[in-house]
């Protein structure tokens, strides 16, 4: 057993020890590290959000990589790929952070295809033109940016570490994005009708990216507490339209919301209420593409299965030769 499984309760005097250890280095915004004891619901709380971003990662190369084959040109083929390819490091990363706290990668993934832990809402909606990977790009890595450039100072070390490389890489994507777009603008009446159409679709489940309203997320406040998490959702939220909105404005598009405008007072945009039943039902499975991007996951590992066995017989037979050469 090592110090970091240690069970505060069956140890008594030394166990309390460890729990103020644990909280004095979170006070003072230092990192806790694999090594280090910690409780055991900050554990289980970083297992589950760690996995559910290392699935959203995975699953979030599906809706753009159904365009890789139909990109218009060589250029934005090769830059969809570098993206979509990205999205897929960001995933292991992430597996492996949440195996230094203990989760096993093959039990994650089991979990996500049948259904047991949860991804992102925002990938179950489907990709019907071009100009939903510019709108994807700009949104939801733009979203991704706002939610994650804050975890970059969560106190799990190898969590805020792996965060670090994410976020230069989500920025690289939400340039792409935009600069499609800007593209897209220039062109003709049917290719910014494209875009606009886009915009109309995916702005309100970006804004539902950011999770349920403050008075409605549960977990939110302990995760605060131990520094996992930063800011509220609604916070995220409000600085993501916040950052949009002029983006939007040298775009030339219109962002689907009458309530959207500027507050002098509050010095920032009012806003109007997502349809939070719709997030609620995408949530629990029933999106417009739940079912097809679990069915694809599934798909995918039960095909590369053979790649599994290859790589564990590969690897059982390089210890073997090893052994043998130590015994030699
Ligand atoms: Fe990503
Ligand atoms: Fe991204």
């Amino acid at each position: 057993m090592t110090a970091s499984h240690v069970d505060v309760s069956a140890v008594g005097c030394a166990g309390s020890e460890l729990q103020e250890h644990f909280e004095a280095t979170i006070a003072r915004d230092r990192r806790i590290e694999p090594r280090d004891w910690m409780p055991d619901g900050y554990r289980k709380t970083l297992i589950r959000q760690i996995a559910q971003h290392a699935h959203s990662e995975i699953i979030g190369m599906q809706p753009e990589g159904e365009w890789i084959t139909r990109a218009p040109s060589l250029r934005r083929k090769a830059i969809l790929f570098a993206k979509v390819q990205d999205e897929a490091g960001h995933g292991l990363y992430l597996y492996s952070a949440a195996e230094t706290l203990g989760a096993d990668r093959a039990d994650l993934t089991n979990r996500l295809i049948e259904g047991r832990q949860k991804y992102s809402s925002i990938f179950n909606y489907p990709t019907l033109s071009f100009a939903d990977v510019g709108v994807i790009g700009w949104f939801v890595d733009g979203a991704a940016i706002c939610n994650q450039v804050p975890l970059c100072r969560s106190s799990y070390g190898p969590y805020a570490r792996a965060m670090v490389r994410i976020c230069k890489e989500e920025s690289f994507h939400q340039r792409q994005g935009y600069e499609l777009l800007l593209t897209m603008m220039r062109g003709t009446d049917a290719q910014r009708a494209m875009v606009q159409d886009a915009v109309n679709r995916w702005w309100w489940p970006s804004l539902m990216m950011f999770g349920p309203p403050d008075d409605n997320s549960p977990n939110s406040a302990q995760s605060m507490a131990w520094k996992i998490k930063r800011h509220s959702n609604d916070e995220l939220r409000q600085r993501f339209v916040d950052m949009t909105v002029p983006q939007a404005e040298k775009l030339g598009v219109a962002l689907p919301d009458p309530e959207l405008r500027w507050n002098a007072e509050r010095g920032h945009h009012d806003f109007g209420t997502p349809d939070w039943a719709e997030l609620t039902r995408v949530i629990s499975g029933d999106g417009p593409c739940n079912a097809e991007r679990v069915a694809r996951r599934r798909a995918a590992h039960e095909e590369g299965a053979w790649v599994r066995e290859a790589a564990t017989a590969h690897a059982a037979k390089q210890a073997a030769r090893t052994q043998k050469g130590a015994v030699a």
